[in-house]
């Protein structure tokens, strides 16, 4: 394979999502038949990077556009984590072999349009045919489960409600919320550009300011009720407007870092079949995430307070969903009909993630 080849393939691959649009990635091209992918996580200073787990899913997210966008070019990929790496720097290894009677994957032209939609979606049920197509493309080891009734969309709004109060309120949550967000612009690069976020131009002016400091957060929340217009325009309305929420199980309990990153392909496979459908879709991680801390008996912050905040909510997910603490759960999003999105998350120039120019 020729060099512009595989930098066709990366540069199509990058549209990869990430937690926050952190893009936990860097490529070498090795030799003309060998990328490796140089992933990283952010677990040391984001609280929801849970041991990395979701920049491992974000890892399995580039690793199947990978695939799928090698594909278009007649080309199969096999990837292998590296042996030895440490456990935040996993390097993937993948080869990469000319199949000339390989046909394009059929989710080929969905790659740059996938977008997270975080405004309200239209209730327009999933057809038959949407359902099935999104529950299908998990594959086998997962299992994917509904919530599309008002009634269950209702107590998925109570969930993100609670949900929204205990990341409004954790102190530690707070220097994440504010770093992530690039404000006054339509577009950006490297993190989440204010007009993607899901809230009015007012209410993302009172953010800003207020964000500017910890001491404006709690005098906010504690005098202005500051959690109440952001938890209904971020959590209670999207979650209401939707066609439904969709829970990713997997059939057995992830352990180890390539099930993590499985949970990824698995992702990115729901993602691009909802765009095949004409669906947009948005990650509602959090639940999960403090799941796992509960789960783990870790905790988030050292206020107890927030940490026993935290082991509720996860027995309402666990009552929501109808199964016990140990079930696993990897992913957890709402998909719906509506207009196209005028902001989005673009990505860092190829140029800024090759480590070998
Ligand atoms: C593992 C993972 C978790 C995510 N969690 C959330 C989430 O909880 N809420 C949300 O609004 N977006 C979430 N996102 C979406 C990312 O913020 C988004 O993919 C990224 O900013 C890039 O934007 P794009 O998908 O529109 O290209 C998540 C994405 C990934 C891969």
């Amino acid at each position: 394979m020729n060099r512009d080849t595989l930098v066709q393939i990366l540069d199509l691959a990058r549209w990869a999502p990430s937690g926050d649009n952190t893009q936990p990635w860097r490529f070498e091209i090795v030799t003309d038949n060998h990328i490796a992918i140089h992933g990283y996580d952010t677990r040391d200073h984001v609280i929801y990077d849970f041991e990395g787990r979701p920049s491992q899913m974000a890892h399995g997210a580039l690793l199947e556009t990978l695939r799928i966008a090698a594909s278009g070019f007649q080309i199969s990929t096999e990837w292998q984590v590296r042996p030895r790496c440490a456990e935040n720097a996993p390097i993937y290894d993948v080869l990469l072999t000319p199949k000339p009677d390989l046909p394009a994957d059929p989710l080929l032209p969905y790659i740059e349009q996938r977008v997270v939609q975080r405004r309200p979606m239209r209730t327009t049920p999933l057809s038959y045919s949407q359902r099935e197509s999104l529950a299908n493309a998990a594959g086998p080891n997962y299992s994917v489960q509904f919530f599309e009734h008002s009634r269950d969309r209702l107590q998925v709004a109570s969930l993100l409600w609670d949900n929204a109060y205990i990341r409004l309120t954790c102190p530690e949550a707070f220097p994440v919320h504010r770093d992530i967000i690039e404000w006054g612009v339509r577009f950006s690069k490297d993190r989440l550009p204010e007009e993607a976020i899901g809230v009015d131009p007012l209410t993302a002016k009172l953010m800003k300011w207020v964000m500017a400091s910890w001491k404006r957060v709690e005098f906010f929340n504690h005098y202005l009720m500051g959690t109440i217009a952001p938890r209904i325009q971020l959590d209670f309305i999207p979650a209401m407007a939707c066609a439904a929420h969709l829970l990713l199980r997997p059939r057995r309990p992830p352990i180890t870092l390539e099930d993590y990153v499985e949970s990824g392909i698995a992702m990115q496979r729901i993602w691009l079949t909802a765009t095949a459908n004409a669906l947009y879709l948005q990650p509602e991680m959090t639940p999960v995430i403090f799941r796992w801390y509960a789960k783990a008996a870790r905790e988030i912050s050292a206020d107890s307070k927030i940490n026993d905040a935290v082991s509720l909510l996860a027995s309402r997910f666990d009552a929501l969903v109808g199964v016990s603490p140990v079930e696993p759960f990897a992913f957890f999003c709402r998909v719906g009909r509506s207009a196209k999105p005028w902001s989005r998350s673009l990505r860092k120039d190829l140029s800024q993630l090759m480590v070998n120019g």
